[in-house]
């Protein structure tokens, strides 16, 4: 089969689309035919492995995990002998840190992140759910966002922006979204209640004072939101190893209070994510799809940090 192969860490072009074994399913997994999976800021910084962080994590000469991709959207080709809820020919999507989705075919365990499709949802868009949605959805968990908070969704017209927005929406949060001029339109279709445009306004300077700040880019340091922040206000951050430490500074020192979303999706997320998209609560976004062989020109988009919601890679 045909799959996305990086052997060293460094810029996108080290990825190559090569000739690899097609991996045998195991009794209590299923082989997927993957249709769509995405380039997401995950499989970047796992590829280029900038900070020692990601060394730490992938390995420190070269990257353990050679073949990317952690979401997936595909046919079940075959099932192993013990699988009992899902058969060859369904349609299913799914997360994993170690799916290998830039790649005809995948392997995962019937009890692993793998659910069946909602109904008539393009593979396009199946792809793109997971990644966005899980790190909006613990950004929204960590700082208890329920009805009424007023939140600040900073960068929302990203992947996990434009997630974050909807899933604040189902909550009953007051949203303000922070974007550009080109995604208000979009932002408001997903629910934000306003929009600031970040070109135009500071929004930590427009007298409003916010329940939560969630930093969805990792691109407005916690020191410049704190001021819009009330007494007791959490400010979300994504991204940035600084904030591990203003966590803990912030938890002793400060009347703030910086928290960190990391938090892996599980099933039932899924399924959560499946009946908000049944009741038409919920959407991936998804900006440019590229085919597989064009893995490198996607990168190089994903990481000009331009893209709104998602980036998918088809595979024919
Ligand atoms: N904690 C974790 O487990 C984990 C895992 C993976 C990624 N992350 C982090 O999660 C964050 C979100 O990733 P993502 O995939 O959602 O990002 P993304 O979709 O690539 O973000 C792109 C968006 O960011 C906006 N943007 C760029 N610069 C901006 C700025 N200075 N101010 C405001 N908006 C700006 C862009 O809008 P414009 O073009 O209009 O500026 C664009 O729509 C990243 O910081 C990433 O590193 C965290």
């Amino acid at each position: 089969m045909k799959a996305v192969v990086h052997e060293r860490y460094g810029p996108p072009e080290v990825q190559e689309l090569r000739e690899v074994a097609r991996p045998e399913p195991a009794e209590d997994e299923l082989l997927v035919r993957v249709r769509a999976t995405t380039v997401n800021q995950t499989d970047c910084h796992r590829r280029a492995a900038k900070q020692v962080f990601w060394r730490f994590l992938e390995g420190f000469l070269r990257p353990k995990q050679q073949i990317l991709g952690t979401e997936f959207a595909g046919e079940v080709e075959a099932v192993g002998s013990a699988v009992t809820g899902f058969r060859p020919g369904e349609r299913v999507f799914g997360w994993g840190w170690n799916a290998a989705a830039h790649a005809e075919y995948l392997c995962v365990r019937e009890s692993a992140l793998v659910v069946h499709m909602p109904d008539g949802m393009p593979f396009e868009e199946a792809a793109a759910i997971c990644d966005g949605a899980y790190q909006g959805l613990a950004a929204l968990r960590v700082a208890n966002v329920g009805a009424g908070t007023r939140l600040v969704v900073y960068g929302a017209s990203g992947s996990l922006g434009t997630a974050a927005v909807q899933f604040a929406r189902h909550l009953g949060a007051h949203v303000t979204a922070v974007c550009t001029a080109k995604d208000v339109e979009l932002v408001l279709s997903l629910g934000a209640d306003e929009v600031v445009d970040y070109l135009r306004e500071d929004f930590t300077r427009n007298g409003q004072v916010y329940d939560v700040v969630v930093d969805a880019v990792g691109k407005y340091a916690y020191t410049k939101c704190r001021r819009s922040l009330r007494p007791g206000g959490i400010y979300v951050a994504t991204d940035r190893l600084r904030n591990l430490f203003l966590r803990y500074w912030t938890r002793w020192f400060d009347s703030r209070t910086v928290v960190f979303q990391a938090e892996y999706p599980t099933r039932d997320d899924l399924l959560f994510y499946k009946s908000l998209i049944e009741a038409g609560e919920y959407r991936a976004v998804v900006d440019r799809t590229y085919p597989l062989e064009d893995v490198v020109e996607a990168t190089r988009y994903v990481e000009s940090w331009q893209k709104t919601g998602n980036v998918v890679l088809t595979v024919a």
